[in-house]
């Protein structure tokens, strides 16, 4: 049983064993919020957990005879504002033409067993019901006619509730809502580091941290995307906690556009999170009979530091929020034409990159932006989703065609959601790009974003994509996004509605997704936005994988792919190797290096085999037959981050099978150190400490224990004296080790 019950004093305890979540109702008929955090052993009462003391003259009370019953001292659970809780609330909501505080009382609950889907949102799911348990409570107020319903699922078997709420207008007043969050948690202290991801394009997801304070301290997008410069992520981890060990509560919002991670410190150190669509510039008007859902809000507990929170992330991803098809298929490694030719290519250079590719076994093919319309440059055609015949002369299917008889499926690149102003399509209906009429339209890229709030053209989108892929027999889709959202108004909506514009186009988006994936499974997409810009858990759903960042460098990806893998899975991380000079940073990196970064994610090439040396390609053909050989092991098993590149020159990671018999260790020098240390020892974990482990070019053996307390021994770095024989050396060296238990091998 994962949902306990205490009827008397209207109790809700939510534990699995590793997690325990209580709350109740309050005296006042409104939820208070008792306790999140490690499992607790299941009691009849828990209202001792209740902070209820004698507070000064100063604050405020509800009741006369009552004087410690105020909410500005209490924990609550979806808190409002207006009668003595002076924080920021969940909720705030009233009648179109009357005022009022919102007054939401315990009405019921109901227990169901796995989890329903969110109408017309991602989020996490359930195929078996016995995965997981979903206590929904009903709330009303009374003056509003207005029910709140309030979602809490707990996970058999992972450290994990996530939690939304929604709200339906059961009365026949039209009602306004200007706040509604996806979860609440009021935590009793202010003892943690506010940890999170940051950047922006080209060096996303950069982990920052700083200690709580008194005040208001959050990260949001007002872009009309998750963005680049904030991922809808937020860590609060214990001061002392590390990578593995220690307290950590992660949170990570299913959404892809205007979000708000806060947390509010008051004046008694009591720390309030906050995780929602960003309340400003938002208001939705709710009819009479009509609902609004929040999008999920996911709540991780970690005992063992920040490695334990991502390992419930990723798990919970893997099993339950990426399409299930793709949960234990096998990605292709992909050869992607954007640096190779961007868009200068025709047929010929085209057919011969996968030629190339497929005798180094690549078995993927992506044609990159260009192919459609009269693009050139990215001054044009978006929008006209036709194949140009100047550079295609023969058309896709022909080029599909030749592409796939060199051995390697075929996959195309849409920007669906964009406009050109020099398109046809604008042209015919210039109402359809996002605008202010008669008012200035800022560019971004060169380009407009199209009204994606309007059915009509998601579903002119999905006409035009639905046809490409039947009639190209497409096996991939790389849907890109390459600017956020100025002026945000729809034509559609009249003035009243114009705040709802940001959510009704991501519900539009998400619509498109949607029907695509469902009408065509096999297909793989990969989300993309300028790179990084739309890596969230709401794209995830749809998409198994992201292009990572648009900054391919080596060395920029240990810390881009570092910081991503704090939520999301490492298989979910589009990354390729690169010519060098790379285009980003001008910097030259070995192509070994450049491999042993891109292994830890979804794998590929982003550059011209054509110019690639007999030695590089014979190279290029081990790295493809060596992620084959790995890529299951990538996928299913347990990612730690050892070395930390924010605070070192070195960077390290692995990957452990979940029976421990396998892992694959990835260790990265920035600089070269002269006169280097003579003992270089990496401690590896997740081993089993009594499995005796081989390691790749090494033919003694080691226990997993010595490996993870004394450490893996680095081969002998150069050091400077010219004549002595060294195996590594010089700036951006790296390697990869792959490590297999004895036993395990044998049988
Ligand atoms: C941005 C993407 O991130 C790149 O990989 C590439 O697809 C370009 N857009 C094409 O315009």
């Amino acid at each position: 049983m994962l949902i306990h019950l205490n009827q008397k004093d209207r109790q809700f305890h939510l534990t699995n064993g590793q997690v325990s979540y209580i709350f109740h109702v309050m005296k006042n008929g409104q939820l208070g919020h008792l306790y999140y955090g490690k499992a607790l052993r299941h009691r009849e009462d828990f209202s001792h957990l209740q902070t209820y003391d004698v507070p000064t003259g100063a604050t405020t009370h509800i009741y006369a005879d009552d004087p410690a019953f105020g909410l500005e001292t209490l924990r609550q659970e979806f808190p409002a504002y207006g009668n003595s809780d002076f924080r920021e609330p969940a909720i705030s909501v009233s009648k179109a033409t009357e005022n009022h505080i919102p007054n939401f009382t315990y009405e019921s609950y109901q227990i169901l067993e796995g989890k329903p889907r969110l109408e017309g949102l991602p989020a996490t799911y359930t195929e078996d019901n016995h995965d997981a348990s979903t206590l929904q409570i009903l709330l009303k107020d009374e003056f509003l006619q207005a029910e709140l319903q309030l979602n809490y699922t707990i996970f058999l078997d992972k450290p994990v509730i996530t939690r939304s709420a929604s709200l339906r207008n059961a009365g026949s007043d039209e009602l306004v809502i200007d706040r509604f969050m996806g979860g609440s948690l009021d935590l009793p202290d202010k003892d943690f580091v506010f940890t999170h991801l940051a950047g922006t394009w080209s060096r996303e997801r950069h982990v920052k941290e700083r200690r709580l304070e008194t005040g208001i301290q959050s990260i949001s997008s007002l872009r009309g995307a998750s963005s680049h410069h904030h991922n809808p992520f937020l860590a609060l981890k214990r001061p002392e906690a590390t990578e593995h060990t220690g307290e950590v509560y992660g949170f990570n919002f299913i959404y892809s556009s205007n979000f708000l991670m806060q947390v509010e410190v008051d004046h008694y150190d009591m720390a309030r999170l906050t995780v929602g669509i960003h309340p400003f510039g938002f208001k939705w008007n709710l009819e009479p009979q009509a609902s609004f859902q929040s999008p999920e809000v996911v709540m991780v507990y970690s005992e063992q530091g920040v490695n334990g929170m991502s390992h419930a992330f990723h798990a919970l991803y893997r099993e339950h929020l990426i399409p299930s098809q793709w949960r234990k298929a096998v990605r292709p490694i992909l050869i992607n034409n954007w640096e190779a030719t961007y868009f200068d290519f025709d047929e010929e250079k085209l057919v011969k990159i996968a030629q190339s590719a497929s005798e180094l076994g690549i078995e993927l093919f992506v044609l990159d932006d260009g192919w459609f319309g009269k693009r050139n440059d990215d001054t044009s055609s978006l929008g006209d989703w036709h194949v140009d015949l100047n550079k295609l002369p023969n058309g896709l299917d022909s080029l599909a065609k030749k592409i796939t008889e060199t051995g390697l499926k075929f996959g195309l690149w849409f920007e669906p959601e964009m406009i050109s102003p020099n398109s046809e399509l604008f042209k015919e209906h210039p109402d359809w790009a996002v605008g202010i009429p008669g008012q200035h339209y800022t560019l971004g890229r060169n380009q407009l974003v199209l009204d994606f709030s309007r059915q009509e053209i998601v579903d002119y989108l999905y006409d035009k994509m639905s046809t490409i892929i039947k009639q190209t027999k497409l096996a991939y889709i790389k849907w890109d996004m390459n600017r956020n959202i100025t002026e945000a108004f729809s034509n559609n909506l009249p003035v009243h509605q114009q705040s709802e514009f940001f959510h009704r186009y991501i519900l539009g988006v998400y619509n498109l997704y949607e029907r695509l994936t469902s009408e065509f499974p096999h297909v793989l997409f990969e989300s993309c936005a300028g790179g990084g810009g739309r890596f969230d858990p709401g794209m995830l759903y749809y998409a198994p994988q992201a292009w990572t960042s648009d900054d391919t460098d080596a060395i920029e990806r240990l810390k881009i792919q570092y910081g991503t893998s704090f939520a999301y899975p490492v298989y979910s991380m589009g990354s390729h190797v690169s010519a060098v000079p790379n285009h980003q940073t001008l910097r030259s990196t070995p192509l070994q290096t450049r491999a042993n970064t891109a292994y830890f994610g979804t794998f590929g090439y982003e550059l011209d085999p054509l110019k690639l040396t007999e030695e590089e390609r014979e190279e290029i053909k081990e790295q493809v037959a060596f992620y084959k050989a790995h890529r299951e092991l990538i996928r299913d098993g347990q990612f730690y981050r050892l070395l930390n590149p924010f605070s070192n020159n070195e960077t390290a990671w692995m990957v452990v099978s979940q029976d421990h018999s396998e892992a694959l260790v990835g260790w990265y020098k920035v600089l070269a150190t002269p006169n280097p240390k003579k003992q270089q020892l990496l401690r590896l974990s997740g081993l089993d400490e009594s499995k005796d482990y081989q390691v790749t070019g090494s033919e003694r053996t080691y226990y997993g224990d010595e490996l993870m307390t004394v450490g893996l021994q680095l081969p002998t770095e150069f050091n400077g004296v010219n004549g002595r024989s060294f195996e590594r050396g010089g700036d951006f060296q790296s390697q990869v080790y792959y490590i297999r238990s004895i036993e395990d091998k044998l049988n």
